[in-house]
């Protein structure tokens, strides 16, 4: 499992920046219910109404609802007849991610930048304007059917972007302590996993931090490689994972099956106290990977001395794993969608910057009693 390795290209700080990204704008799911969908995010995972945009704001084709919780914002849209691109993109892939928006000074240039180095366009720079100012936003294409917009809203007051208005509701659950996007991960086909390294290197000025090729995991358990990129700042990270041989059926293949092609596997969500949140979702009925004892009769031997208490971190099937900066606890949810394709990751970094690496035999086991029940390993 010692396959980690750090690389150093791209890191001359000297280098311009040509694409600073400000963090994560939002997530935006294509479902085949938004309506539903935004109750599901609301009462599971305690998310707020924020604001709608469909029919009665102008929209004909499409209903989108907002919902956010502290810096998180998911955007649930659903298409209104047949015979268009959301349509379609649910009946390739069920409920999935369709953007990934990152936030941006500078839309116009964003696009120009990436466009320049090879992006390919989904949305050519577009400013869109009501009384509370302007959002200018335009977007690239990234692996699969998925995309990425660039959002510029600092001259926008609005509660999300023209077009849309208040969504107000005598439904506000209380929050779980969501707190924003840690790292998003991609799954892409086999052999694809450099290819999308590049991309994300040339066209958005990424660098690759961390790398996953585990030789000796991928003889024993459903295998999978993945680079972790990261933008300049560190404020977006995209590990791309890619199957690899293994003994039995990766895990990744499976997704590439369900999803019918490349996409996002999981979210992963920043909190500040997993015991907390954690204890919250599942009392709402968030389901999550369920860890072996024996998991935890050794785990203070590897990791070291932690803050927290380890019984309520087992209790509740909660992973921990140390780097050379400090540690974090994780935890994984099943999927959330009843194709076995996207999932939720919860994580409370005290230091590490890494992944978890050291847990990925406990949680590859884990995956692998969910796809043995399906029938997928
Ligand atoms: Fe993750």
């Amino acid at each position: 499992m010692e396959a980690i390795t750090v690389q150093t290209k791209n890191t001359n700080p000297a280098a311009a920046d040509f694409l600073p990204l400000q963090g994560t704008d939002y997530v935006e799911f294509y479902v085949g219910n938004a309506k539903q969908a935004a109750h599901f995010y609301k009462t599971a995972f305690g998310f707020q109404s924020l604001a709608y945009a469909g029919p009665e704001t102008g929209m004909k084709e499409k209903v989108s609802y907002v919902i956010r919780q502290n810096k998180l914002t998911f955007v649930l849209t659903t298409p209104l007849r047949i015979n268009n691109p959301i349509a379609d993109h649910i009946y390739k892939h069920g409920d999935g991610v369709k953007v990934l928006a990152l936030r941006v000074e500078d839309a116009q240039k964003a696009w120009e930048e990436t466009i320049s180095r090879g992006g390919r366009s989904y949305l050519e720079p577009t400013t869109k304007q009501d009384e509370n100012g302007t959002v200018v936003m335009s977007g690239i294409h990234t692996y699969g059917d998925t995309v990425h917009l660039f959002i510029e809203r600092n001259n926008y007051q609005g509660l999300f972007m023209p077009g849309f208005r208040e969504w107000k509701s005598n439904y506000n659950p209380t929050e779980t302590g969501l707190l924003y996007v840690d790292h998003c991960v991609g799954n892409v086909g086999w052999n694809q996993m450099n290819p999308w390294v590049n991309f994300y290197e040339e066209v958005m000025g990424f660098r690759n931090i961390l790398t996953f090729d585990d030789k000796d995991i991928s003889t024993e358990y459903s295998a999978l490689m993945s680079k972790v990129m990261s933008n300049g700042n560190g404020y977006v990270k995209f590990p791309i994972n890619e199957p690899a041989e293994g003994k039995k059926k990766s895990q990744v293949e499976e997704y590439l099956d369900f999803y019918n092609g490349e996409g996002v596997q999981h979210v992963a969500i920043a909190t500040n106290d997993i015991v907390h949140t954690v204890s919250a979702l599942q009392n709402r009925g968030v389901e999550f990977l369920t860890i072996p004892d024996s998991y935890y009769a050794d785990v203070l031997d590897r990791v070291g001395k932690i803050d927290e208490d380890l019984a309520p971190l087992q209790k509740l099937g909660i992973l921990i794993d140390r780097d050379e900066e400090g540690y974090l606890l994780q935890i994984f949810s099943k999927p959330l969608e009843d194709r076995p394709t996207l999932f939720f990751e919860i994580i409370q970094r005290k230091g590490a910057k890494s992944f978890g690496k050291g847990n990925f035999k406990a949680l590859f086991e884990a995956l692998e009693r969910e796809q043995d029940a399906r029938g997928n390993l």
